[in-house]
């Protein structure tokens, strides 16, 4: 199995936009998202990640397959995981995990990320991935933020 990053092109957006529709579904289980009147779900940051260089969109693929993404953006003297996603078929056989030592990689230095306390996959995940030691900080809204460095 061969896990790959590769660069979202602004052509690809769309099919970034699909895979976000996926991800805002899993999300609506754990957060108060509503659908549109056209049965999707809002996402107001995709752009961004086109316009600016402190901001980067992946997908995630196995085997040359589209399986997830990854986004992450610069601010503060960090980079951010803001939004990361395997699509269910492709999960627990360690596809995320490689894709994000693929991503940490790109940019060696100090990293974040969020996480919602009752997204139990994701907790469980963030804390087997990143590289120790983690500082851990609880926000409010019942999120916490992890804090590490990339060697
Ligand atoms: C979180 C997510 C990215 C994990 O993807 P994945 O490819 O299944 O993760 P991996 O197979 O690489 O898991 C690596 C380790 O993380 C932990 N882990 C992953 N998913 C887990 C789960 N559902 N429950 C408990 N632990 C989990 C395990 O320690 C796992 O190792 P193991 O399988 O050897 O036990 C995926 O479930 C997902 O996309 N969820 C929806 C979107 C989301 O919540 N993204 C994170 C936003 S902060």
């Amino acid at each position: 199995m061969t896990v790959e990053l590769t660069p979202v092109t602004e052509s690809d957006k769309p099919v970034l936009a699909n895979l976000m529709q996926l991800y805002l579904h899993d999300f609506s289980e754990i957060r108060e998202l509503s659908l549109s009147p056209h049965g999707t779900f809002a996402y107001g940051y995709l752009d961004l990640y086109f316009l600016y260089e402190t901001r980067e969109a992946y997908f995630i693929t196995v085997d040359d397959e589209l399986a997830g993404f990854a986004l992450a953006r610069f601010a503060d003297d960090a980079w951010t995981v803001a939004e990361f996603f395997v699509v269910r078929r492709h999960r627990r056989r360690g596809v995320a995990r490689v894709a994000a030592k693929r991503l940490f990689e790109r940019h060696p230095g100090p990293w974040t990320l969020d996480y919602d306390d009752n997204n139990t996959a994701a907790a469980a995940f963030w804390h087997a991935v990143v590289p120790e030691p983690a500082d851990t900080e609880n926000l409010p809204g019942s999120r916490t933020r992890l804090r590490f460095l990339v060697g």
